[in-house]
């Protein structure tokens, strides 16, 4: 962050890891971080199938009205405004009036090609930082719900700015997929980011991240019951919230053992099941369940995309499209070539409860 303040190149970074390893509770305290370095930031989540100008363009309207703090507007900023202006029109997002004159920019950011227009826009945006000796902070959550188009488009565009020098951080989170998914948008993204893994805690520190907070309140666990619940929640963040939740209001007194850890685990799973696991598990069709629960049978250990099919006793070419499918919504991933891969941990075991029977698949015969 403070050679991009200076005015020197850095990487920007993609957060990779699985769902509830804590990439967005980091995301965000980066930009705090940014924030009181002085950064202007830009937050946004990519969501299912919704456009990236409409969720950009207020934001950076925003933005370039956080520039122009208690100053009149200099003239790169003007232009950045003119911009913006062009490139909601290009891609019809409606946008609020600007309060002060903005220079029109005819000609730029406006084909309506988003891998021309995207980079167009955040250069003229960066240049307006440079000129108030600020730095632009992009912040994008779920990157991997960019389509390819958008994902390439971003990818350029910071490309470009490293290339000019211009004061634009990036920093994203996503599913591990949007390594090799950048990468093939274009390839010199792997020198233009460092991916680092989010992944479980280390034993130690999940340790710390049950007994400081239940410190800080008077109460303790003994050794047997934090081993537990370590083997529990394997360590993920988002597990280590939910049963340390769970036996916290179970437990009727200080220290916790590991009998109130047990006591407590069936209603943690529970509330998973009906929750967490349960609102991706609805979202499914029939056949991705069935394909998902096949994938299930191999967990844990490398789930082989061929074996999958062979537990649908089907071929490999015959759930393809259902495998492509279950990558587009983010449940799954493909490691390792040949392999196939759960997003959410602990899935596979919710998938045996939830659905305890194996199912065939019988593609249906065209005639
Ligand atoms: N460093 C951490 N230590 C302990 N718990 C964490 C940590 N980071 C995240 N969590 C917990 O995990 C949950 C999920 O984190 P989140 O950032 O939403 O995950 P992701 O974006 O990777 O799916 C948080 O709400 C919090 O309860
Ligand atoms: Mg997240």
């Amino acid at each position: 962050m403070d050679r991009v303040l200076a005015g020197r190149p850095a990487k920007g970074t993609m957060l990779l890891g699985l769902r509830g390893v804590g990439k967005t509770v980091l995301l965000n305290r980066l930009r705090d971080l940014a924030g009181r370095q002085g950064y202007r930031t830009v937050r946004i989540e990519a969501p299912e199938g919704e456009a990236l100008p409409e969720l950009l363009v207020p934001e950076l309207r925003r933005t370039i009205y956080a520039l122009d703090l208690r100053r009149a507007a200099g003239g790169r900023l003007r232009r950045a405004a003119g911009v913006l202006v062009n490139f909601a029109r290009a891609f019809k997002v409606r946008m609020g009036d600007l309060e002060f004159s903005v220079d029109l920019a005819p000609g730029e950011a406006d084909t309506g090609r988003l891998e021309q227009d995207l980079p167009r826009l955040l250069i003229a945006v960066a240049e307006a930082a440079a000129e108030r000796e600020t730095a632009v902070g992009l912040f994008i959550d779920e990157v991997q719900y960019l389509s390819n188009e958008e994902l390439a488009a971003v990818i350029v565009a910071c490309h470009e700015i490293a290339q000019r020098n211009l004061p634009l951080l990036f920093i994203g989170a996503g599913l591990p997929q949007i390594a090799a998914l950048s990468g093939k948008a274009k390839s010199y993204a792997e020198r233009l980011f460092d991916f680092p893994q989010v992944g479980r805690l280390r034993r130690d520190d999940a340790r710390q991240a049950l007994t400081k907070p239940a410190s800080a309140e008077g109460a303790s666990f003994d050794d047997a019951a934090l081993e537990a619940l370590l083997d529990a929640t394997q360590c993920y963040p988002y597990f280590i919230q939910e049963w340390g939740f769970h036996v916290w209001n179970a437990a009727p007194a200080s220290p916790i053992t590991r009998d109130m850890v047990h006591a407590a685990t069936p209603h943690v799973i529970a509330h998973l099941d009906n929750n967490f696991f349960r609102v991706r598990f609805d979202q499914l069709t029939p056949l991705e369940q069935k394909y998902l629960r096949a994938m299930a049978e191999l967990d844990p250990g490398p789930i082989l995309t061929g074996r999958v099919a062979t537990i649908l006793g089907t071929r490999a070419s015959s759930v393809a499209t259902v495998r492509q499918r279950l990558i587009n919504k983010g449940m799954v991933w493909s490691q390792r070539h040949g392999e196939t891969a759960f997003t959410v941990p602990l899935f596979g075991a919710f998938m045996k409860r939830q659905m305890p029977e194996l199912l065939k698949h019988t593609p249906n015969r065209r005639t």
